[in-house]
């Protein structure tokens, strides 16, 4: 293994380190939330942007506005951010600054379908001495809402044209849409008042600092890309594994959305792309996402055979986790007693290029699993061992074929780090080789928390970098991907079972089949490298 130590001598001492040069934001500007009143306001995005402030990213001059149904007054709503600040935030809140930033908050009182709510709000922030001209509108709202709210913004007078001195960005939350065809209306929707540059599709997996670091990795190094290809790798898995059910009222938009809406479509597709995709030619967000909507139209399609081959989806059983009874997801608060929403999937993908042809990538996520963990392993080719095999061996000890394939590990959460598993000679006598783990850990080496994804997202609208956004075509080619298997399994639920698993396994055993069927089998990202 590689310590800790080897790690240092590589690199100083995080005090010792120059300090990177700042990147706050710098132009003043007013944050409208549509859907103040909802959790991701209270979890993410306020924290988030407290965070911002208290560590000095944000502009002299800024105000937040919170806009919902509720009937509050900016005192109340204040009281509240605050609440959700102290539960929420991941550093330490002082009374002080926090006081500070509660003054910059205002709230605004609307009906998301009322064009008359948008008129009243453009009025309100063309009072620039409180409402700074430059405006990022998040629409943190249900699905059904988006649209509504584009068109509010757009009856509203909300928007400045692309060319104007000032800028106005709108940042949509997933879902991005339900299905490839409301996706396309929702971008038609968009587009047609804003620019591409002015839309900030987000997707909070592409703000973890680990998922930022798979370019870095695979494109500063030279020692790894030259094998990322059919020649050297034997296969790929794709693990997003939650051991979170359907709590805090969860259930009534999972029962509706499903797994492949939830996660696949966008968290999973994203970490297939940076995995994937070939070197851009330059890190701009151009470059970036035509390489990512490369490989997204080069996955081999999902024909209603392959789906049946190669997609397996299930739904966990009530039983116990961790020792705590726990209940099947049909018991769940607000999911249909009778649904067959996925709760769990996994799918052996290929990619027809000339890069990955034959290389299977086999992708799984789902609630109520054995543990939380993201990674993404990739399985490089088994050496020829008959080498080893014709050595001779004394007494007791005569497997010497024991090695297993180097296998390249990038751990994205929690224990955030890369490892490779590699071949060596146990110390004895005789030849035995073993597996050992090379490892780089983010906190052995940088000894800081991580930023959480919300405030790099947040900071990176306003500086109006799109990088770590999903263009509309790539949003597009998403969607295309995943939507025969949701209309295979939504509209011939017969032909497609649901299989369960236990609470706290590792899903159900046909997907454990999807890969023994190639003689393979799934990692127990448990056991780290
Ligand atoms: C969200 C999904 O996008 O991602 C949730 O809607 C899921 O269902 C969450 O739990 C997982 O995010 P993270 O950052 O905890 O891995």
């Amino acid at each position: 293994m590689m310590s800790t130590q080897h790690t240092q001598e590589a690199s100083p001492a995080p005090e010792a380190r120059t300090p990177l040069p700042r990147v706050s934001a710098e132009a003043p500007f007013t944050a409208v939330i549509f859907g103040a009143s909802g959790d991701l306001t209270r979890r993410k995005l306020v924290p988030g942007l407290y965070a911002l402030y208290r560590d000095g990213f944000l502009p002299d001059r800024f105000t937040i506005v919170g806009v919902a149904r509720r009937e509050l007054d900016d005192q109340a709503f204040r009281n509240q951010m605050a609440e959700a600040i102290r539960e929420h935030s991941r550093i330490e809140v002082t009374e002080d600054t926090l006081a500070t930033f509660l003054g910059r908050i205002r709230y605004h009182v609307s009906h998301l379908d009322e064009p008359e709510s948008y008129r009243a709000l453009n009025e309100k922030l063309n009072d620039t001495s409180v409402y700074p001209a430059n405006r990022l509108f998040f629409l943190a709202v249900k699905p059904e809402l988006m649209s509504p709210v584009v068109q509010g913004l757009e009856t509203g007078s909300l928007l400045y044209p692309i060319r104007d001195a000032r800028w106005s960005r709108v940042v949509v939350e997933k879902p991005f849409g339900r299905d490839l065809a409301s996706a396309v209306a929702l971008n038609r929707r968009l587009l047609a008042r804003l620019d591409e540059s002015q839309v900030y599709r987000i997707d909070h997996y592409l703000g973890k600092e680990t998922v930022q670091n798979m370019l870095s990795f695979r494109f500063a190094n030279t020692i790894f890309e030259p094998l990322f290809n059919q020649h050297f790798v034997d296969h790929v898995q794709i693990t997003v594994s939650e051991t979170v059910g359907m709590e805090s009222g969860r259930g009534g938009y999972f029962d509706d959305s499903g797994v492949v809406r939830d996660m696949v479509q966008n968290h999973l597709l994203q970490l297939l792309c940076l995995v994937g995709m070939e070197p851009p030619s330059e890190l701009t967000a151009r470059s970036i996402h035509d390489q990512k909507v490369q490989l997204l139209r080069s996955v081999v399609p999902f024909t209603p055979d392959r789906i049946v081959r190669d997609a397996v989806r299930g739904q966990y059983q009530s039983g116990l986790l961790d020792g705590e009874p726990v209940p099947g997801y049909r018991e769940e608060d607000r999911v249909d007693p009778d649904s067959d929403t996925a709760a769990y999937c996994a799918l052996r993908m290929e990619i027809g290029n000339w890069r990955w042809s034959g290389v299977p990538f086999y992708l799984r996520t789902g609630k109520r699993l054995a543990r939380r963990v993201s990674e993404i392993a990739v399985q490089f080719k088994t050496p020829p061992l008959q080498l080893f095999q014709t050595v001779e061996c004394d007494g007791d000890v005569c497997d010497l074929t024991r090695a297993k394939p180097n296998v390249l590990v990038f751990r994205l959460q929690p224990d955030e780090g890369i490892s490779l598993q590699v071949s060596a000679k146990r110390p004895a006598m005789q030849l035995m080789v073993e597996n050992v783990r090379m490892h780089f850990g983010y906190q052995d080496t940088w000894h800081k928390s991580l930023p959480e994804a919300y405030e790099r997202l947040l900071l990176d609208v306003m500086r109006g970098d799109a990088t770590l956004f999903t263009r509309s075509d790539e949003v597009e080619a998403m969607w295309s991907i995943v939507d025969p298997i949701l209309h295979a399994w939504e509209g011939h639920r017969k032909a497609y079972p649901i299989a369960g698993y236990a609470p706290g396994s590792w899903g159900p055993a046909e997907a454990d089949a999807l890969l023994q069927r190639d003689g393979r089998a799934w990692r127990n990202p448990g056991a780290p490298g």
